[in-house]
């Protein structure tokens, strides 16, 4: 058989068994077979030299013809079988459009998002695009982060503001006593030993107090902190911020106004009320007929707490706040007693966004 006879036999032969893979390994398998240094095409390209000039004169580009064709061959066949898998995990993906996850034509019930989580993350989302980072903290402190450091010493009255779980401690290094938070302050002094000024950051989070409840109090409840140091930092800034975020938050124009407050870790300290929104400030029984409605304490971090985070107070300066957010969950949604954000009552969580 002439040699051009065996390289189209070889040719056909390639061409049939290709057709019939369906996985890119076989695929290469074949093409090393036939074209790799000891292929079947190389083996017969080997013989080359026995042939008559003339054979060879044609033998040639022919071999080079059928080579580009099998490569050809190699490349379509490796695509569709690529095609293939994609189009096999789409078919596998497919999102069903029509798809319902309502009560009433599943009977399956879904999860939904507390209020709560709905507000924290819309005010996250705020902050972050104002350049705030978002920290975090243990509910588990001690008397460091959540007194001292905060400039309120062993003796200090403002100690009884916050009614404070203990734990019993009874193996803890002197002084080191541990509790359950009450405000998420103490993540300031984690914030300000973490980090270098400039810096800006809020740290949203469950608080404890052992309280008597009602209407509008709660033994947990949460906290959004905030705190910006920096150079020249002013009340200016503060109340600016403010202003914004709650403009932000209540998707309209709120007026502020601030009145003197004491807290031990700023000075000034302050209390950020908000002109009513159901009144527009005419008075009514939610600002309990003021016009004006207490939303947040805030204030000019004292030295003290600056100097015990690591903070040269020659140079820089900051504002701190802490956001009642059970009290403007009440707001925004007109939530009239704070028992029913931890009530676990599906009535009530099923009234907010559900998935
Ligand atoms: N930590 C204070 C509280 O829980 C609130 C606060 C935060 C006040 C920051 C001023 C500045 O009562």
């Amino acid at each position: 058989m002439s040699m051009i006879q065996k390289l189209d036999d070889l040719h056909k032969e390639f061409q049939g068994q290709i057709a019939g893979l369906t996985n890119q390994a076989d695929v290469l398998n074949l093409k090393a077979d036939y074209l790799g240094k000891k292929g079947k095409v190389s083996e017969i390209l080997k013989s080359l030299k026995d042939a008559s000039a003339e054979e060879r004169k044609e033998l040639g580009p022919k071999a080079n013809t059928i080579k580009d064709s099998m490569q050809e061959m190699v490349q379509d066949k490796l695509t569709s079988i690529e095609l293939e898998e994609i189009n096999q995990k789409l078919a596998q993906d497919k999102i069903d459009i029509t798809y319902t996850n309502s009560v009433k034509e599943t009977g399956i019930h879904h999860g939904g998002v507390h209020p709560r989580t709905l507000i924290q993350q819309e005010i996250e989302d705020i902050f972050l695009s104002m350049g705030f980072d978002i920290l975090d903290g243990p509910h588990i402190e001690d008397e460091f982060h959540n007194f001292e450091a905060l400039n309120i010493p062993g003796d200090h009255p403002a100690r009884d503001m916050q009614d404070t779980f203990w734990f019993d401690d009874p193996e803890s290094p002197e002084g080191r006593k541990h509790l359950l938070r009450t405000h998420t302050s103490t993540i300031q002094v984690r914030g300000m030993m973490s980090r270098k000024p400039p810096f800006r950051f809020i740290a949203p989070g469950t608080v404890f107090r052992c309280e008597r409840t009602d209407a509008s109090h709660e033994m947990v409840f949460n906290q959004l902190e905030g705190m910006m140091v920096g150079e020249n930092v002013s009340v200016a800034n503060l109340i600016y911020f403010m202003k914004t975020i709650l403009t932000e938050i209540f998707k309209k124009e709120v007026e502020v106004r601030l009145r003197p407050g004491f807290f031990p870790f700023v000075e000034p300290g302050f209390e950020l009320d908000i002109k009513c929104l159901i009144c527009s400030g005419k008075g009514c029984s939610v600002c309990k007929h003021t016009g004006w409605v207490e939303l947040l304490p805030c204030g000019m971090v004292h030295p003290n707490v600056l100097k015990a985070g690591g903070i040269d107070t020659e140079k820089y300066n900051g504002f701190a706040f802490g956001l009642g957010m059970d009290r403007l969950v009440m707001m925004k949604y007109g939530i009239e007693d704070i028992r029913h954000l931890q009530s676990g009552d599906l009535r009530f969580n099923s009234q907010f966004k559900t998935f």
